[in-house]
């Protein structure tokens, strides 16, 4: 039995004021399912102060290095000491915008895990590998970077996000079956530690569209953008994962 999760991901958006205001506005109590905001660095402190017990606290990327002449970048030991439990590693915005390969993506998620911090791997195709037929092959790929970096029983510790880079911020999601489809193929492609893992789908998630989603068997939550960035939509979101 899989607890659903449902993670915001505020990408560079937001203010102090609008931190405060969205925990005001948020009400996620009873939701059933486990809450994390990943807010931009600058606001980790006062979203840890204000998401209290009963919700998490994400990152939107971390360094895959310990510590050093790193200008910019930010360590897992010091999320850490901002109560974050949970870091995104390997947003398509990040491997499309910046560069980040699989290998790159797959030393993050061995950093956040030595640390003790849950990995939120992301993984997707773009539409040009959808229509090529080769979306699978893409995130088998992937996955199989951060197998061939990391040791042991990886996947206990480990969210896995699909979110298929044609639907992210376009309005278009996958229907519940190509996520489905997809989902279903990660978990067979972790063999014995599939069953266990969380799977969230991430791209267009609104309140419309989350029941269906949720309801496919394989699908154990989101990762929302653009619809987190309103506490209201966000929590109704939270609720049919619950
Ligand atoms: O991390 C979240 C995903 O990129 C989805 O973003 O909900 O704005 O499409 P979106």
């Amino acid at each position: 039995m899989r607890t659903p999760l449902v993670a915001a991901n505020w990408k560079m958006n937001g203010s102090r004021e609008f931190a405060e205001q969205f925990f005001t506005a948020l009400d996620v109590k009873g939701a059933g399912c486990t809450v994390v905001i990943c807010p931009p660095y600058p606001y980790l402190p006062l979203v840890a102060e204000k998401a209290g017990d009963d919700i998490a606290v994400g990152a939107q990327n971390l360094s895959q290095e310990a510590s050093g002449a790193f200008t910019g970048e930010v360590s897992a030991a010091m999320l850490l000491d901002w109560k974050v439990d949970y870091a995104i590693v390997g947003h398509s915005e990040r491997r499309s915008l910046y560069g980040e390969g699989s290998e790159l993506v797959a030393r993050k998620f061995v950093a956040a895990q030595a640390a003790g911090l849950i990995p939120i791997l992301c993984v997707g195709e773009t539409l040009q590998e959808r229509e090529d037929g080769r979306a699978l092959d893409v995130i088998a790929a992937q996955l199989q970077a951060v197998k061939d970096a990391a040791e042991g029983d990886i996947w206990d510790r480990a969210v896995i996000a699909y979110e298929p880079v044609w639907a992210i911020g376009t309005g278009k999601t996958a229907t519940p079956e190509q996520a489905q489809e997809v989902h279903r193929f990660i978990r067979e492609n972790l063999g014995e530690s599939g069953a266990a893992v969380q799977i969230l789908y991430g791209g267009s998630v609104k309140a419309a569209n989350a029941e269906a989603l949720f309801a496919q068997a394989d699908i154990d939550g989101a990762l929302v953008g653009g619809a987190s960035l309103d506490a209201e939509e966000f929590a109704r979101i939270c609720r049919a994962a619950g």
